[in-house]
């Protein structure tokens, strides 16, 4: 990842027009001049999103096989798809910084990139399926929706189509959990078991307090993020509460509670101890979630031998049409 180092009269031009794009609030392209600290810090969110996306597939691909109807299956297998896809997105526009996807890969598997804390959490009922569209989903769009419109330009236009499909992820979500509400004694208890223990882990996902997130202020400076862990935390609260009414389950935090003042929610602080021993690895699934991956990636070296090898000899036979031809006849 090298760009030609620029005499220092010209560094300061770049850098001059680097900053007005950023403060017309317009995009920045690949072939446009950044600086390093900028491309790094994308390259490690980027990263660290589409990683998210790949690993994120697993806790609901648990229960794929163990979906309780042909309709619920069907919808799950849309939704865990819907993830690989934007994994992909994210890598591609990722590459655009100059990093390939198998060094990206290679990264997540030695443990020197991260994924969201919240995959590391387990799948022990099929409303978690249900949960996870509704609450993890949720949050991952209230976290999203401001990305369409962050500073680099492959990074925006991605967070566009995956928005998009984020929305169906918690529709799905929300009516299978309502679903279940409308069912037996058991299925409802079920939902409350599983709200109550994502609830935490997905106010958890926003990252830590702003007081406590360094590299913030200079992301938002940088237009790469919008708005600020806790605001973004906020604005999670008060979309949910409504919706958790609306399906009679109750949100496990006692101080909960509407301040007219505000005019938001007040809410308990997440157990930010926890969050950070997530971070670190020690979280309930993280060894599993990355040995599944590593495997997942062994098996698939086939497949990227075969399609490495087939695009060497499509390239061939291309050069082998275009020579011309020694028979005289043309041809076409
Ligand atoms: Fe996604
Ligand atoms: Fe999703």
């Amino acid at each position: 990842m090298t760009t030609t180092p620029a005499r220092p009269d010209q560094e300061e031009r770049l850098q001059a027009a680097f900053d007005a794009t950023i403060a017309r609030h317009d995009r920045i392209e690949p072939r446009d001049w950044m600086p390093d600290p900028y491309r790094r810090t994308l390259v490690r969110q980027i990263a660290q999103h589409a990683h998210s996306e790949i690993i994120g597939m697993q806790p609901e691909g648990n229960w794929i096989g163990r979906a309780p109807s042909l309709r619920r299956k069907a919808i799950l297998l849309a939704k865990v798809q819907d993830e690989a896809g934007h994994g992909l997105y994210l890598y591609a526009a990722c590459e655009t910084l100059g990093v390939s996807r198998a060094e990206l890969t290679e990264l997540l598997l030695t443990g020197r990139q991260k994924y969201s804390s919240i995959f590391n959490y387990p799948t022990l009922s099929y409303a978690d399926v249900g949960t996870i569209g509704w609450l993890v989903d949720g949050a991952a769009i209230c976290n999203q929706v401001p990305l369409c419109r962050t500073s680099y330009g492959p990074y925006g236009r991605a967070m566009i189509r995956i928005c998009k499909e984020e929305s169906f992820h918690q529709r799905q979500g929300y009516e299978l959990l309502m679903t279940m509400m409308r069912g037996t004694s058991e299925q409802r208890a079920m939902v409350q078991e599983s709200v109550d223990r994502f609830w935490w882990p997905a106010l958890m996902m926003f990252g830590p307090p702003d007081t406590q997130s360094p590299n913030s202020e200079r992301s938002m400076a940088w237009g790469i993020k919008r708005n600020s862990n806790d605001e973004l935390r906020q604005k999670f609260v008060d979309m949910t509460v409504p919706q958790a009414e609306a399906l009679g389950v109750t949100l496990p935090d006692p101080g909960l509670r509407w301040n007219e003042e505000r005019g938001h929610h007040d809410f308990g602080e997440p157990d930010w101890a926890e969050l950070a021993a997530v971070i670190r690895g020690d979280g309930p699934c993280n060894a599993q979630r990355l040995a599944h991956r590593r495997a997942a990636h062994e098996d698939g070296a086939w497949v990227r031998e075969a399609a490495t090898a087939f695009a060497e000899r499509s390239a061939q036979d291309r050069t082998e049409a275009a020579a011309p031809t020694t028979t005289g006849e043309g041809g076409r």
